[in-house]
């Protein structure tokens, strides 16, 4: 999806647009503090192109328009061979229509594709002399570029020796990846700097700047592997005749960092429809990388058909770059709103100036907890960079800091529960209502009664407000001894509802443990952890029992998490009591109880106590897309609970400790990673026939 150029209406709106584009581009390569966001400079030069398609007689010496880096930047290093920029494509007509350009160029089809994410950082050149690296340089105006050498040794995947001896030149993109932005914007901020509004100006940025009090790493992606004029001539003329697939395999043998080492590697098609294939499955996956990437490169693989295809002056014609939709821009940060949570949680969320971000309008994003709000020095009215790719919850990645004003406000923090006015206990990360589940008990047990724990049908939140409200229930354990009278009591519950409720209590007293736990809403214990300290324990009892270092034998419960649980199960004794008493199932189907002696339930300790034997033992399973055949009324926290039962481990990401993925149909980006990390996939019909003995 492109948004529409810039409209340009005459001569004086023109000049403006190249001056606001060339200070734009100046400052987006020199360290971060552009005032644009990509979407929009991309839309004022395409604006600017236009007006000058019309008035070629007009353009303006500055223009940005057919300049590598829009003319911005010089440099006084000369680069052996000019380092270009690239064209772009936008969609699959355009694409198809740039290849078809360049079969007629080259006198044939293209014979091999090679397609790789096109990383959102900046170029570099990095000389290595006899294996060692000697020189750092920027792309500049792509004839020169900056010395940027002082930086050798804070680049991770450019080592400062090679595995051979060799003389050559590596191109590709510096970036930091998302943990090497936020660190960078602490250690910052921590020395009274301003922080980066994104990663790739972070690398700016940081790449630039020299005689810093600190330094911040950062990562380096190859793409480009040439000769420099005294490399021994029979490797140069090797190089000069290897496709630029075996050019990044032998990159990745010299030690050089390269996509291959990502859930994206880069890879050849044959065929049109295989690149775009290609494109669809790294956009699928783009949402889930540790780094950004704001399109893909697609290259003519083969050196002949790239001599042949040949390059202008500001790009080559054997390659492209195919544009994704950006995720990331610049709206303001109106509010902070504090929200309490079912188990107390008091969660800071932002209130933003609505922005589109990739067809989707934006207004709320994740601030996490207080800490970070400070961390990221966030102040009211502050212009700030939103990130939202896929499906995931958008985020405030940081502000703009340079856009400021001097009119920004504070965040002011609670002080008291926004909620019950009760005292808030700061004490951790996210800070909590000192009464916890009772703050906002509609959401705690509206959320108890929900599909996947009590599945207490006709309990929806406007009956659990009418029964607190009423006086009736003040936690858990009272649903389960309410009375019919007490409900006949109520607005609208006639005969029939309150029986058909009580049923469905009733029915509720023999849900599995995992579910009885996940109902009390103990911090840090949603459904797959209740399901692993169920399966694990066995009993309630074993559970009560269990201290701090015992609960860490859990897979997946650290030493922080340990000691919160086993206080909160203290703090829940009375509840479990009366919930015991009203005769709540308090064990885990299927589940041995870790043998006293060894405290472990079996030789593993991280093992589920009884996976030996059952057809998922040891596996990780993920199941993504919709269930069908016998598996199609199950929810996703029914297929983990059938993925436990039969001894695997559910998760809800693909990773390369991924044994299985159970893809139903409209399954995405999922199935597109475990394809790419080559991972065993089944349908629902294939796994329901697996696990035949558990599914009823
Ligand atoms: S090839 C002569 N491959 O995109 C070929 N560039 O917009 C030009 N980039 O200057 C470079 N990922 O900074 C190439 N896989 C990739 C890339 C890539 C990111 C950057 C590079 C280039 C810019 C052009």
């Amino acid at each position: 999806m492109t948004t529409p150029a810039a409209q340009i209406v005459d001569a004086a709106a023109y000049a403006q647009a190249v001056e606001d584009a060339v200070k734009a581009a100046a400052a987006y390569y020199a360290g971060g503090t552009s005032p644009m966001d990509d979407d929009t400079y991309d839309r004022l030069v395409r604006g600017i192109s236009a007006w000058e398609a019309d008035h070629p007689d007009e353009v303006l010496p500055d223009s940005p328009t057919g300049k590598v880096a829009g003319g911005a930047v010089e440099g006084d290093v000369p680069h052996t061979v000019a380092m270009l920029s690239l064209d772009n494509v936008f969609s699959p007509e355009e694409f198809a229509a740039w290849t078809a350009s360049l079969a007629r160029r080259i006198g044939h089809d293209v014979t091999s594709f090679s397609v790789e994410p096109k990383l959102d950082g900046l170029a570099i050149a990095a000389r290595y002399s006899r294996g060692r690296l000697t020189r750092l340089i920027t792309r500049g105006d792509g004839t020169a570029g900056e010395d940027v050498s002082h930086a050798i040794g804070t680049i991770e995947g450019l080592p400062e020796q090679l595995a051979e001896p060799v003389t050559v030149e590596v191109r590709g993109e510096v970036l930091m990846t998302t943990a090497q932005f936020e660190h960078a914007n602490e250690v910052r901020t921590a020395h009274g700097g301003q922080p980066f509004a994104n990663p790739r100006g972070a690398s700016a940025g940081t790449l630039r700047a020299k005689d810093r009090a600190y330094t911040v790493p950062m990562t380096f992606f190859g793409y480009g592997l040439l000769p420099l004029p005294d490399t021994e001539s029979v490797l140069a003329e090797r190089l000069g005749q290897l496709a630029h697939s075996d050019l990044m395999a032998t990159s990745a043998e010299y030690g050089i960092n390269t996509t291959a080492a990502t859930t994206v590697p880069g890879v050849t098609a044959a065929t049109v429809e295989q690149v775009l294939a290609r494109v669809r499955e790294i956009e699928g996956l783009r949402a889930e990388l540790p780094f950004g990437i704001d399109g893909v490169v697609i290259k003519a693989d083969l050196a002949a058909d790239q001599q042949a295809a040949g390059s202008g002056s500001r790009a080559p014609r054997w390659a492209i770059a195919y544009k994704l939709p950006a995720v990331e821009k610049i709206t303001r940060l109106l509010e902070v709103e504090w929200n309490v949570g079912r188990t107390g949680i008091i969660a800071p969320r932002a209130v933003l100036e609505p922005v589109t971000i990739d067809g989707a309008t934006i207004t709320y994003a994740t601030l996490h907890n207080p800490g970070d709000i400070t961390r990221r020095d966030l102040r009211l009215g502050d212009h700030v960079m939103v990130h939202r790719a896929g499906d995931v919850i958008p985020r405030i990645e940081a502000p703009v800091a340079h856009l400021r004003t001097g009119e920004e406000q504070p965040i002011v923090f609670p002080e008291v529960c926004p909620r019950c006015g009760s005292g808030i206990d700061t004490s951790e990360q996210r800070w909590r209502c000192e009464n916890g589940r009772n703050c906002h008990l509609v959401a705690a047990l509206s959320y108890a009664a929900g599909r996947d724990q009590l599945d207490i049908e006709g309990l929806g939140a406007t009956r659990v407000v009418q029964l607190v409200e009423a006086g009736l229930v003040s936690d858990l354990a009272d649903l389960f001894t309410l009375t019919r009278d007490q409900l006949l009591s109520l607005d609208r519950m006639g005969e029939t509802s309150t029986d058909n409720l009580l049923t469905a209590i009733s029915a509720a007293k023999d849900q599995p443990l995992s579910r009885v736990l996940c109902a009390l809403g103990v911090r840090g214990t949603g459904r797959s952890m209740s399901r692993r300290i169920a399966r694990y324990f066995a009993t309630m009892d074993n559970i009560r029992a269990a201290d701090a270092e015992t609960m860490q034998r859990v897979d997946g419960i650290g030493t922080e998490k340990a000691p919160s649980i086993v206080l909160e199960l203290a703090d829940l004794a009375p509840v479990i009591d009366r919930l015991a008493a009203a005769g709540v199932n308090m064990t885990e189907p299927g589940a041995t109880p870790p043998s006293p002696a060894t405290g472990a339930a079996d030789d593993s300790p991280h093992a589920p106590a009884d996976g030996a034997g059952l057809p998922l033992d040891g596996m990780t399973v993920v199941v993504t897309g919709k269930m069908s055949g016998p598996l199609e009324k199950l929810s996703r926290n029914q297929m983990n609970e059938l993925v436990e039962r039969a001894g695997g481990r559910s998760s809800s990401s693909v990773s390369k400790k991924t044994s299985l993925v159970v893809a139903g149909e409209g399954a995405g980006s999922k199935r597109a990673k475990a394809e790419t990390l080559g991972i065993r996939l089944a349908t629902p019909d294939e796994f329901a026939a697996l696990l035949a003995d558990f599914v009823s």
